[in-house]
């Protein structure tokens, strides 16, 4: 278990099930994704059995319980940002990251994950990607480079 997250545990610590949520988004924050070991010790300092853990991160989709990128491009593709050229825009950037336009993927360096989501709630700004947190409406294409080169 990643020994920077032990300070998180200690906050966290007898506050129960109510607090599942927001200790897994501060946990990932430093992991980056939850392994078992991690989900474990969540379970403990909570006092949450671990299935129910597990039906958390499996329903909430900006959860993992498998290795993610270093960044994490999330890419509308719900109607609003289709019609206003979403599909294009995953295409690019899986073209660019060598990953599978329909599914995403994580880059084999581990640098990039490029997931497909439907609505992110900002329709108003289609299409609509997110980086890590930082959002981007009404993208183009041709953006797409010089947001991948600083984040290379
Ligand atoms: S449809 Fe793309 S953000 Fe809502």
């Amino acid at each position: 278990m990643n020994p920077s997250i032990e300070p998180i545990l200690q906050r966290y610590e007898g506050k129960g099930r109510a607090y599942l949520l927001p200790c897994l988004l501060d946990v990932q924050d430093v992991s980056g994704w939850l392994d078992e070991e991690t989900c474990l010790a969540i379970g403990e300092t909570l006092g949450v059995p671990l299935v129910q853990i597990h039906d958390v991160i499996q329903f909430y989709a900006l959860l993992y319980d498998k290795p993610v990128g270093e960044r994490i491009i999330r890419v509308c593709d719900d109607v609003p940002c289709y019609l206003a050229g979403s599909e294009a825009i995953a295409e690019a950037l899986a073209q660019r990251l060598g990953l599978d336009p329909e599914h995403g993927g994580t880059t084999t360096d581990g640098k990039w994950t490029l997931e497909i989501h439907p609505c992110l709630g900002r329709c108003e700004q289609a299409p609509f990607l997110l980086i890590d947190d930082e959002e981007h409406g009404h993208v183009r294409p041709e953006q797409l480079e010089a947001w991948l080169e600083v984040g290379a």
